[in-house]
């Protein structure tokens, strides 16, 4: 085959990918040529262009390191991540809605007694955060293991600041008690704009956009029979929430962080100055026929 045009070629391609062995790879691979072709047709690059969307591309991969993951942050603000949370969690009610995970989670964090403060030394509003884990019909899940970390009260995460694991700080691991219940003290977190330093941050600018994020604290929680649950609570009121940067905010998960005046905590620890409080009930659903085959 020879001579391809600006139509036959497709063709031509999507009859050499007929050949992959593996028939969702053919699939994937099938629906990325007709679409990519498509979109070439569409805007009619000219080689400059094309030629500036590939430098973008590479730019992209080499702003990735250990600690930055830029083309989770190209797919966040392209709504892709979005995109892909709504397909596979289509829960409509029942369970705790899901949100981004952003690049910002570590892996095995802390693990902290229940009602410990994990803000460690950072200043800002002391935050009591209680809450439950259960299962969709209600029922108590003990010994759910609850992940939480947030950014600081100047809107930094705290492997912005330092890659030491020894320095991480408002974040920890939680295991509900026998009641499914879980608390924990730290500081309110604030609202943050994401890095905005590399590719990412031109490309917002150049389509116009600012690259914050309203406050929230990120929690994952996982209990055996039971999906894992990734989300955030934000902070009711915040400025950002109708124009999320990555298009994570869903109303469910809006909570008022209850200011409170100095006084007894319901913990009993006495504060000598004003703290917010934020109460959230979790439920999770269960694991799909596909994950109990696959565990
Ligand atoms: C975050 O919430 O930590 C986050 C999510 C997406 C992009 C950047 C940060
Ligand atoms: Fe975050």
């Amino acid at each position: 085959m020879r001579n391809f045009d600006q139509n036959s070629i497709t063709q031509a391609v999507l009859e050499r990918v007929a050949a992959a062995p593996d028939t969702r790879t053919r699939q994937i691979s099938e629906a990325l040529v007709r679409h990519l072709h498509d979109f070439v047709r569409e805007i009619r690059p000219t080689q400059e262009e094309w030629a500036k969307g590939i430098a973008f591309l590479t730019d992209t991969g080499q702003m990735c390191t250990g600690a930055r993951q830029e083309f989770i942050l190209l797919s966040d603000t392209l709504g892709v991540s979005m995109l892909v949370d709504a397909i596979n969690h289509d829960h409509q009610g029942a369970v705790t809605e899901s949100t981004v995970l952003g690049p910002f989670y570590v892996e095995g964090p802390p693990e902290a007694a229940l009602g410990s403060d994990i803000s460690g030394d950072l200043p800002g509003e002391p935050m009591y955060v209680s809450g439950s884990v259960a299962a969709a019909d209600g029922s108590p899940l003990a010994g759910a293991i609850v992940d939480v970390w947030h950014s600081d009260e100047d809107g930094y995460y705290d492997v912005q600041h330092s890659e030491d694991a020894a320095d991480l700080v408002a974040r920890a691991r939680f295991r509900t008690d026998v009641q499914g219940r879980f608390h924990f003290w730290s500081i309110k977190p604030a609202a943050y704009p994401i890095p905005h330093d590399g590719p990412v941050g031109k490309m917002l600018e150049a389509q116009g956009r600012h690259p914050w994020r309203p406050a929230h604290v990120h929690f994952m929680i996982a209990a055996p029979g039971h999906e894992k649950l990734v989300t955030h609570v934000f902070v009711a009121g915040d400025q950002y929430l109708d124009s999320d940067a990555v298009f994570g905010v869903k109303d469910s998960l809006i909570s008022d962080f209850t200011e409170q005046p100095a006084g007894t905590a319901p913990d009993g620890r006495t504060l000598d100055r004003p703290w917010c409080r934020l109460t959230y009930d979790f439920k999770l659903n269960p694991a799909s026929e596909a994950a109990h085959r696959a565990a």
